[in-house]
C-alpha cells in the first residue's frame, strides 16, 4: 500500500505563531498554541486594563464577557443564553458534577477513554457524596454501534445519575458517536455531561445537535484562543440548578452570568477569543479542518511505517475532521503513566519534536496531532529518528 499524499500546506500560516522554529510542535491538541495576532489583542486588552484597573471591572466588563459568549455560542451552535464562559473544561465539569447534588447510592458512569482530569473529578464528587463511579471498559477497535450498545447495557436507570463522554478522545483519539449516545441516555432517562474539550475549531459538530444535558469545550485548543477560554453549554431543564464554584457578584443574575463572574480574575482571554476565531475563518475553517485532519492521517502513517505497524493495525480516528491520531509503540514501551511521561520529555529532548505519549490500556501510544503550522517533513524527520531512540532505552 502506498502511503497518502500529504495536504498541501497553507501558505505563510506557520508565520501566525511564535512557535520555536528549532521544535517539531506535534502535539497542539494538549495546550494549543495561539497565534501572534490574538496574542497580541489579549495584550491590548491588558494595556486597557491596567491603564484604568477600576473602570475596566466596573463599566461595562460583566456585558462585554456576555457579548463574547455570545459571538462564542453562534461560532458553536451553542445557545447563547444556554451557554457560560469558564477557563478550562475541567472547571465545566467541575461545576456541573457539584450542581448535581449527588447522593449515595446514586452511580457516575463514565468510559475507560475518559480524560485523566475528569476522572479525578468524578471520583472526588463521589467521594464527598457517597456516590459511586463506574467505568465502562470500551475496546479501541468497537464500531460507533458497539460503543453505543456498550454504554445502553451499562445504564442503570434510577441509579445512573450522570454519564460523562467524550465527543472525541484525548488519550485514544477516538470520535465517540455522541449524538446517538445522548439518545440512549434520553430514552432511559439518565442526562448527559459531553466531554468535548478538543470539539472548538476542530468538529464542525454544532453543540445544540449533540442534544446533551450539558456540553463542554475548549476554545483554547482548536479555536486558537488564549489559553483559558472554555464554554459550558446547559440545557434549559438544568440552567436554575447550576452553582458557580466560587460565589460572587453575578449570583442573583442566575446562569449563565453567575458562572462566569469569578471575582477579580483577568478576564482578556475571553475577550480576545473572538480574535482567534477571526484568524480561523481568515484561513477558512474548513480548509483548515482538512488540512489538520490530513496531516494528522498523514503523520499517522509514515510514523506508523517506520514501527513496522501495518496499516490495518493504526487505529482510526472513527469519523472525519479528527486531527489526532494514535500509533501503537513498541510493545514494552510506555507501559506505565510516568514511563509515558519520561518518553515523552526523552523525545522533546533529544529529537527536538513535542508529541504525547499515552498510556491507555496498558500499553504505550504515541499521539500526533495535525496544524496549520506543521509540515510533512516534520513527520518524516520523526519517521526516520524515532526507531532509534525508542530502541535505546
Ligand atoms: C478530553 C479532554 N477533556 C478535558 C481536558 C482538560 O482540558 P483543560 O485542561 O483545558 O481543562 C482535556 C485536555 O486536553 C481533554 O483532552
Amino acid at each position: 500500500m502506498t502511503v497518502p499524499q500529504p495536504p498541501e500546506p497553507i501558505p505563510g500560516a506557520r508565520l501566525l505563531f511564535s512557535l520555536d522554529p528549532a521544535v517539531s510542535h506535534l502535539n497542539h491538541g494538549s495546550f494549543g498554541a495561539v497565534p501572534i495576532g490574538v496574542q497580541r489583542a489579549q495584550q491590548r486588552l491588558r494595556d486597557e486594563m491596567e491603564s484604568n484597573p477600576l473602570r475596566f471591572f466596573t463599566q461595562g466588563l460583566v456585558d462585554r464577557i456576555a457579548h463574547t459568549r455570545r459571538h462564542l455560542a453562534g461560532f458553536l451552535g451553542a445557545d447563547p443564553d444556554g451557554s457560560a464562559l469558564v477557563g478550562n473544561t475541567t472547571t465545566a465539569v467541575a461545576v456541573v458534577l457539584q450542581s448535581l447534588g449527588l447522593r449515595a447510592g446514586d452511580e457516575v458512569l463514565s468510559t475507560d477513554h475518559g480524560y485523566g482530569a475528569v476522572s479525578l473529578a468524578i471520583q472526588r464528587e463521589c467521594r464527598r457524596t457517597g456516590a459511586v463511579s463506574r467505568v465502562l471498559p470500551i475496546p479501541l477497535a468497537a464500531t460507533d454501534e458497539q460503543i453505543v450498545q456498550t454504554i445502553r447495557a451499562g445504564l442503570r436507570p434510577g441509579r445512573t445519575r450522570l454519564l460523562v463522554v467524550d465527543q472525541l478522545t484525548s488519550a485514544t483519539a477516538r470520535l465517540f458517536p455522541t449524538a446517538a449516545i445522548v439518545g440512549v441516555a434520553r430514552e432511559h432517562g439518565v442526562p448527559v455531561l459531553v466531554d468535548a474539550a478538543h470539539a472548538p475549531g476542530m468538529l464542525s459538530t454544532p453543540v445544540a445537535s449533540v442534544g446533551a444535558d450539558f456540553w463542554a469545550g475548549n476554545l483554547h485548543k482548536w479555536g486558537y484562543a488564549p489559553r483559558g477560554t472554555a464554554v459550558l453549554a446547559v440545557a434549559p431543564q438544568w440552567r436554575d440548578r447550576i452553582e458557580p464554584l466560587v460565589v460572587s457578584w453575578e449570583q442573583e443574575a442566575g446562569f449563565p452570568a453567575r458562572v462566569e463572574w469569578q471575582a477579580t480574575l483577568d478576564y482578556t482571554a475571553w475577550l480576545a477569543a473572538p480574535a482567534g476565531l477571526f484568524t480561523l475563518r481568515s484561513l477558512g475553517v474548513d480548509r483548515v479542518r482538512e488540512h489538520n485532519a490530513a496531516l494528522a492521517a498523514y503523520g499517522q502513517r509514515v510514523v506508523g511505517d517506520a514501527l513496522g505497524v501495518p496499516p490495518a493495525q493504526l487505529p482510526d480516528p472513527g469519523g472525519p475532521g479528527v486531527a489526532l491520531r494514535l500509533i501503537p509503540l513498541p510493545a514494552g514501551t510506555a507501559t506505565t503513566i510516568d514511563a509515558a511521561r519520561a518518553l515523552q520529555t526523552r523525545i522533546g529532548e533529544r529529537l527536538a519534536t513535542e508529541v504525547a505519549v499515552m498510556n491507555w490500556s496498558g500499553r504505550g501510544w504515541l499521539r500526533l496531532t495535525g496544524q496549520v503550522y506543521n509540515t510533512a517533513d516534520e513527520y518524516e524527520r520523526l519517521a526516520v529518528r524515532l526507531p532509534a531512540l525508542l530502541a535505546q532505552r
